[in-house]
């Protein structure tokens, strides 16, 4: 079968209602509080993509039972202590960030070494952002290129707490110290930079002993050592970041409507929403409610004929940082430029993602200047119907970059051919199904 989409028309309009599949982040997240819970812990709607299998994976490698039905997966728990460390365990992230850093967190004490694999774009990323805090709680790393993966990690019974100031703003980092102070006497400080917290809400919610002091750009994060981790039922709700997808999907097409149901809008995960609002599209909340310390709600999104350019706050990148290359699509159809600073944290991603936001724009004919940090966007509101072949390739096999070409092939026009269709598999393997129930 092959591996690229080809898309030769733009998309009509639609009105519809759709769901996208579960949270990545709350279901990596939920995988691995369970795996350490005592009993069982149940979830619905639980992403089935590879990231997330890739967890499910790694801790049956540790000795944790699962089973995965079509609708329920059931982890079976064997307390805090319950990992079983044979000799020569190897876990494979494959290409998820969250997971390869934050299992970091919880392997601390093993009490053998154990080799942590990822696919190739995953061993191109930063490890050191993990391993240098962790290192401080005396726990011993072996990098490839003292930063990648392959690396080993070498635990101890001997842990100190730590005081660590995250400044990057990444929650992978947060996390990960945050579930290695659990494992120490004394308590571990993290100042932490403004990041999804999920995490946090997850120990509220089983009431570990992690407290939380907010200020407005930074966190204080005391966590101390747990004892026991109740088993977790969980109803994951929808992922905003696959969401997203659908709508500047929305936005970019013309008198088209559509409802996204019970999409999870954690106000650390919205800031797509923040700034498309900015820049004049509608977009409202219905239905809202609260699920176990996350806010949920229906997105209804309209077509948007006047788009205004945007000096995007940096108080939002945070909160948008997997949606910036739909933003940039938004962008271009401005009447104006628009600019985006202090991104340097979207090359760090799967792939080089400002890099490939500027390729996509040029692609399109959609001026724009790039620094190794920002961007500026020269928006052109007549652009439509680009009658060009376009190809996009790329070797990291990003899955946002695939789903984002879509996006602009369906919005703009021109006939592209888009490679890499399988990397869907990775975040949102029913992406394309819920493409064609559009186009119906
Ligand atoms: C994630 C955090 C973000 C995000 C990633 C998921 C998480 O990465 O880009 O897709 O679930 O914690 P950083 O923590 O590196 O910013």
């Amino acid at each position: 079968m092959t591996n690229s989409l080809i898309i030769k028309k733009k998309i009509n309009f639609f009105k519809k209602t759709i769901t996208v599949s579960g949270d990545k982040s709350i279901s990596i997240r939920w995988v691995l509080f369970a795996s350490l819970s005592s009993g069982v812990s149940k979830a619905q709607n639980l992403l089935k993509s590879e990231d997330v299998m890739a967890a499910i994976n790694a801790i049956r490698k540790l000795g944790i039972k699962v089973v995965i039905t079509k609708n329920i997966c059931k982890i079976y728990g064997k307390g805090i202590n319950g990992y079983r460390y044979k000799k020569n365990i190897i876990i494979d992230a494959k290409n998820s960030g969250t997971l390869g850093r934050l299992i970091l967190g919880f392997l601390i004490n093993s009490n053998k070494k154990i080799k942590l694999i990822g696919d190739k774009s995953l061993s191109k990323r930063d490890f050191t952002r993990v391993t240098v805090p962790l290192s401080k709680f005396g726990v011993k790393f072996k990098l490839n290129n003292n930063k990648n993966l392959p690396l080993i990690i070498e635990g101890s019974k001997d842990l100190k707490p730590i005081k660590y100031f995250e400044k990057k703003g990444s929650a992978q980092c947060k996390s990960s110290i945050i579930f290695a102070g659990m494992r120490t006497n004394g308590t571990t400080i993290i100042k932490a930079k403004k990041s999804r917290n999920h995490t946090e809400l997850l120990c509220k919610y089983l009431k570990l002993p992690v407290t939380i002091k907010k200020t407005n750009t930074f966190d204080e994060i005391k966590v101390r050592k747990v004892k026991k981790i109740n088993s977790l039922n969980y109803k994951i709700p929808s992922d905003i970041s696959s969401g997203a997808f659908f709508i500047v999907l929305t936005v970019l097409s013309t008198n088209s409507e559509l409802t996204i149901k019970n999409v999870n809008i954690n106000p650390s995960r919205i800031g797509i929403i923040h700034i498309l609002k900015k820049m004049g599209v509608k977009i409202s909340f219905k239905n809202k409610k609260n699920y176990k310390g996350e806010k949920i709600a229906d997105i209804n999104i309209k077509s948007s004929k006047n788009l205004k350019p945007i000096n995007c706050p940096v108080k939002f990148n945070s909160g948008a940082i997997d949606e910036f290359l739909l933003i940039f699509l938004v962008a271009a159809k401005a009447r104006g430029v628009s600019s985006f600073k202090n991104l340097s944290e979207l090359n760090q991603k799967e792939s080089p993602r400002l890099k490939w936001g500027s390729k996509i724009l040029d692609k399109i004919g959609i001026k724009n200047i790039s620094t190794k940090d920002s961007i500026k966007i020269y928006g052109n509101p007549r652009i439509q119907n680009i009658n060009k072949k376009i190809v996009i390739k790329n070797y990291l096999k990003d899955h946002r970059v695939f789903m984002t070409s879509v996006v602009a092939a369906l919005s703009f026009g021109g006939i592209w051919k888009i490679y890499d269709k399988d990397s869907i598999k990775t975040s949102f393997p029913n992406f394309l199904k819920i493409i064609n129930k559009l186009k119906k």
